[in-house]
């Protein structure tokens, strides 16, 4: 990735370069700026190569800096992180997270990458995660609790996010249950919590965030579902470090607030929250869909269902919105 990545730095502006002066700026040859500009393709970035011109990217982007990065932070969110790492590219910042944890190697970390090539979403999906266009990020967390502590930890950290996103002026935003950023209907991002420990503690948490802040054409068309970006959401552009930055300070202040109060001091804000509420849904799980109507969530954050009149409490699965007929 090391040339690859010193290329689209190069490249982020978004303006013509010739490949004479790419390859002089990489100490390489025409042909080996070439076949770079070749690795860039499952990058899922939209790159034109014009003859005459050279070679530009559809859109400038913005790098993630460190320094910007931690410039968002308050003093009580700096306090609560031990390691900050932003690499080029990996294959999961979750999985990269669980398993230094499981190594204990780590215990209150945040990791972003500009590029996932196998970035995990929830339901064992794939994330469809371009090259430094939108925001990946993990943060890790020990909890010294049992596992019934933690019952509503995902949707806690949902709320984190929608303060972040509210604070950067985003307004429409909705949760849909458990974990997804929506807005107008159409997927903004996603939460994929995942854990690490014993049934009696100590915890190790990821929670990881998928945000679509610009997502490119060749990449939008894998992804299988209604989405939007910040872009369209938001068309005042939010600087994308600055975006980054305060989702980790919301994370990070979200998750002690959760470590301290529990899920009872996000749930009210998780209803204002709440897409699916007084409406129809089907719910996927292994296997089985249960149509009912949503209503609300219980202080450990399951799913209220009103199924033939009776209340059914759904611990996960996938939410789908009914058509009314
Ligand atoms: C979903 O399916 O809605 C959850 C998507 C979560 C994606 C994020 S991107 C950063 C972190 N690393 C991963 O591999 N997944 C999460």
């Amino acid at each position: 990735m090391q040339r690859r990545y010193r290329l689209l730095q190069f490249l982020a502006d978004g303006r013509f370069h010739s490949g004479e002066e790419l390859g002089h700026l990489l100490g390489v040859g025409r042909a080996a700026v070439w076949k770079l500009m070749q690795s860039l393709e499952p990058l899922g970035l939209d790159v034109y190569a014009v003859r005459g011109k050279g070679y530009r990217l559809a859109e400038p982007l913005e790098l993630l800096n460190e320094e910007q990065l931690l410039a968002e932070l308050d003093p009580l969110a700096a306090t609560l992180l031990h390691q900050l790492e932003v690499v080029p590219e990996i294959d999961s910042t979750n999985r990269y997270l669980i398993e230094r944890a499981r190594s204990g190697t780590a215990s209150a970390n945040a990791c972003f990458a500009e590029y996932q090539s196998a970035g995990r979403g929830r339901q064992g999906r794939p994330w469809i995660s371009p090259f430094g266009t939108n925001v990946y990020v993990s943060v890790l967390r020990r909890f010294d609790v049992g596992a019934e502590a933690l019952q509503g930890l995902s949707l806690a950290a949902g709320v984190a996010v929608a303060r972040a996103l509210s604070s950067l002026g985003v307004s429409e935003l909705k949760l849909k249950w458990p974990n997804d950023l929506v807005w107008r209907e159409r997927k903004l991002g996603g939460l994929l919590v995942e854990t690490a420990g014993e049934p009696a503690g100590p915890w190790h948490v990821v929670v990881g965030v998928g945000l679509n802040l610009s997502l490119p054409e060749a990449s939008a068309r894998l992804i299988d579902q209604p989405w939007v970006d910040l872009k369209t959401v938001a068309p005042g552009q939010i600087g994308r470090n600055r975006v980054a930055g305060r989702l980790l300070l919301h994370l990070l202040t979200g998750l002690e607030e959760f470590s301290r109060h529990g899920f009872a001091a996000f749930r009210q804000e998780w209803e204002r929250y709440d897409l699916v509420r007084d409406r129809l849904v089907s719910v996927s799980g292994v296997g089985s869909v249960t149509h009912g109507r949503a209503c609300g969530v219980d202080h450990t954050g399951a799913l209220l269902l009103s199924v033939a009149g009776q209340i059914r409490r759904v611990l996960s699965g996938d939410v789908s919105l009914r058509v009314a007929v």
